[in-house]
């Protein structure tokens, strides 16, 4: 859980709820927000729950003069990936052995910043 975990430094984390679902979040030195945490409870998913509580992170993240949002995700969770995708976010390659006990992972970025066209 968020707070509990020496990891998250000093930002003990806030969550974004919905009946049905939670993501957790916090702010990261360099203008960065992560999602430390999203479900959403089986029987309600597929429903726009999920998708919603991440829109509602970037305008905060926006609002907190944010650059990015990112998270860490475990490759095999296709569903969760997909769903990424989907909000725009990019993977990293796969960091091997970032849980321990062999379990890789793979880090979801998104900019959210103003960013100037290439032509221009
Ligand atoms: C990943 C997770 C949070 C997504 O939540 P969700 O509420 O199901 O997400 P959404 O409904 O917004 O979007 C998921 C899918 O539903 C579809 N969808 C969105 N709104 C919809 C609607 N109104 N009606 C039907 N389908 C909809 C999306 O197109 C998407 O489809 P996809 O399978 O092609 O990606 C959820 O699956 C979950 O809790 N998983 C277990 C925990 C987990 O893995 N967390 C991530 C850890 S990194």
């Amino acid at each position: 859980m968020i707070g509990r975990n020496p990891n998250y430094g000093d930002d003990p984390g806030r969550c974004i709820k919905r009946a049905h679902g939670t993501l957790e979040y916090r702010f990261s030195p360099g203008k960065l927000m992560e999602i430390v945490n999203i479900e959403v409870a089986g029987g309600h998913r597929n429903k726009g729950i999920g998708s919603s509580m991440v829109m509602e992170a970037f305008e905060i993240a926006r609002k907190e003069g944010c650059v990015g949002v990112y998270g860490f995700c475990r490759p095999e969770n296709t569903a969760a990936r997909r769903f990424y995708v989907r909000l725009g976010f990019s993977f990293s390659p796969a960091l091997l052995d970032f849980y321990g006990s062999r379990e890789d992972a793979v880090v979801f970025h998104k900019l959210i910043a103003r960013q100037q066209s290439p032509n221009s």
